[in-house]
């Protein structure tokens, strides 16, 4: 794993961008996250779409994960997060970023069907990805199969916790999800996970120098054969090889550099 440390949430945020665009540029499928982490990333990839012309024409899109039972028009469905965020402001073709329909009525065959689609359109490129306070990524929390695939998940009472400052209440907050698996994830092309602020230092800690463990999903990014973890120093500060890691950021051979 390539494990990068920047002073403040706005160098991640532009070194994730730097990373992103080489894929975009390429036209390629890109996994995208909704949350917090990814954010300021996207406001910084909107920017080079406006200021820069990176086009985003020849891209294809797959979200990570999808409430259940919530109305795709709901401002915090991920539906629509995602276009608020991100895709509305640039030039990807909206019917191109999708999704797993949680308002299915049948959502295994939903789960399945989406699942399909992924590997129907040659895989994810670039998959961008948070981590949860719990190590969970998608939404597979603690105990979810290393292989497991797009299927119906019930959120941790953490996640749900975590997440109700999104909605007006805990009670608001849905709990059932369709999410990509931690095996759909690790199909993916190449992984970048975000991670910033002092609580995601537990999950950062465990996911990088932990066990490989479904007690801490994000750690399957140890199994995968190109992944970048970017992070804050809130967010690394409990890391022990810290000083390897910046070493060897400073070091790289020439061809590693984006
Ligand atoms: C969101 C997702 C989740 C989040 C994670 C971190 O699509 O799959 O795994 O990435 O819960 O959330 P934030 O970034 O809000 O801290």
């Amino acid at each position: 794993m390539e494990i990068l440390i920047r002073p403040t949430t706005a160098q991640v945020a532009t070194l994730a961008a730097d990373i992103l665009s080489e894929y975009v540029k390429r036209g390629a499928t890109l996994g995208l996250a909704t949350g917090s982490s990814p954010v300021e990333t996207y406001k910084e990839l909107i920017r080079r779409h406006r200021e820069e012309g990176l086009s985003f024409a020849q891209c294809r899109a797959f979200l990570l994960d999808e409430y259940v039972d919530l109305p795709r028009e709901h401002p915090q469905s991920y539906y629509s997060f995602i276009r608020n965020e991100f895709t509305s402001h640039v030039d990807i073709p909206d019917n191109l970023v999708c999704s797993p329909d949680g308002t299915s009525h049948k959502p295994w065959e939903a789960a399945e069907a989406y699942e399909r689609s992924i590997v129907e359109a040659g895989g994810v490129d670039v998959q961008i990805l948070g981590v949860g306070t719990n190590g969970h990524i998608g939404f597979n929390e603690p105990s979810s199969s290393l292989s497991s695939v797009t299927r119906i998940k019930t959120l941790h009472p953490q996640t749900v916790k975590d997440n109700a400052r999104f909605f007006d209440s805990a009670e608001e907050v849905p709990q059932h999800v369709l999410t990509q698996g931690l095996g759909t994830i690790a199909r993916a092309g190449h992984l970048l996970l975000l991670a910033t602020g002092e609580g995601k230092a537990n999950a950062v800690k465990a996911l990088v120098e932990g066990p490989v463990s479904a007690s801490c999903p994000g750690s399957i990014l140890q199994w995968h054969r190109h992944a970048t973890v970017i992070v804050d120093e809130p967010a690394a500060s409990k890391l022990e090889n810290k000083v390897y890691y910046r070493y060897t950021d400073e070091h790289k051979p020439e061809w590693q550099l984006h």
